[in-house]
């Protein structure tokens, strides 16, 4: 029986996938290129559309475990299929804003709904609630690949981001170990930081003189709608402006589950240090 990793080319994905293998599980990773990805020696790639249900039928055959993302087309018949399949159990990435239930928010209701559609499935279920990425600092590379100054939206709000390293850890043992059923993992990494405060580390570790500037609202959303929907932008907008998500938080989560602390944002930079040469 395998374990499937759908996202295996991302950012949780891949370091599960990397675990997982490197664990001794038969790993299945879902890519919809198979020709543009590298997986792990021993790992089986397998071509799917998590918003086509029907097109997983060879991805779901002889799996005992699912690493799911949220938020796709149908959710529900997904999970469906999952559970005729006969896997037995799916830990589901979800995120903090799920907790919010705010069906007016499209974030928010993306991961409520996913949520719900492992809860109604009858498949044994995990959350994973992690705060934002430390990844989400590639977001930066376009600039600094220009100046040393940075400009960030929502400058001012602080988080308590996690290595995505660390929640592929803990998928890897809800997936793998006993006692994860019915659990939802609130997943931090030990520190708070504003984006200016992970600036500066990256500064450090790269040894350059790098600057913060926040971005102000106008000029956030201009930039953010360029890049997403409307109504993603508005989410963010609620969660970070009208301060409708806490995300500030250090949680023991990681340690309890691991038994290891979170990686910190400089360990993350050190480790992702070539991306930003
Ligand atoms: N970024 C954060 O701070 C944060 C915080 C909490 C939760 N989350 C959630 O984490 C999830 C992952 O976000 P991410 O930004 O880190 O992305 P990611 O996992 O790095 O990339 C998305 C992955 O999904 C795969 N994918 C996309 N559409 C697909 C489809 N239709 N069928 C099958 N596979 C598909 C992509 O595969 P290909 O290689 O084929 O493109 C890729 O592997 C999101 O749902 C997000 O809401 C993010």
């Amino acid at each position: 029986m395998m374990i499937l990793v759908t996202g295996a080319t991302g950012n949780i994905g891949s370091p599960l996938v990397a675990t997982l293998a490197q664990a001794g599980q038969r790993v299945r990773a879902l890519v919809r290129d198979p020709g543009a990805v590298t997986l792990p020696t021993g790992v089986q790639p397998v071509t799917g559309d998590l918003n086509q249900p029907d097109s997983l039928a060879d991805a779901l055959t002889d799996v005992r475990g699912v690493f799911l993302l949220p938020g796709y087309a149908d959710m529900p018949g997904l999970l469906a299929h999952i559970r005729r399949a006969g896997v037995q159990r799916v830990v589901l990435l979800s995120g903090g804003s799920a907790a919010n239930a705010d069906m007016s928010n499209a974030v928010s209701r993306y991961m409520a709904l996913s949520e719900s559609a492992a809860r109604e499935s009858g498949v044994p279920w995990t959350f994973l609630r992690p705060r934002a990425f430390m990844s989400n600092a590639l977001r930066w590379l376009p600039q600094l690949r220009t100046g040393d100054l940075v400009r960030v939206p929502f400058a001012g709000v602080a988080a308590a981001a996690i290595d995505p390293a660390d929640i592929a850890a803990v998928a890897a043992l809800a997936l793998t170990g006993d006692g994860h059923e019915g659990r939802i993992y609130e997943l931090t990494g030990p520190d708070s930081l504003r984006p200016a405060d992970q600036i500066a580390v990256l500064a450090k570790v790269l040894g350059r003189d790098l600057r913060c500037e926040g971005l102000s609202d106008e000029e956030a959303r201009a930039e953010m709608e360029a890049s997403m929907p409307v109504e993603y932008v508005d989410a963010f907008f609620s969660f970070y402006v009208d301060g409708t998500l806490d995300e500030s938080q250090v949680l023991p989560t990681v340690r309890e589950v691991t038994g290891h602390p979170p990686r910190t944002f400089e360990q993350w930079a050190e480790a992702h240090a070539e991306a930003f040469r």
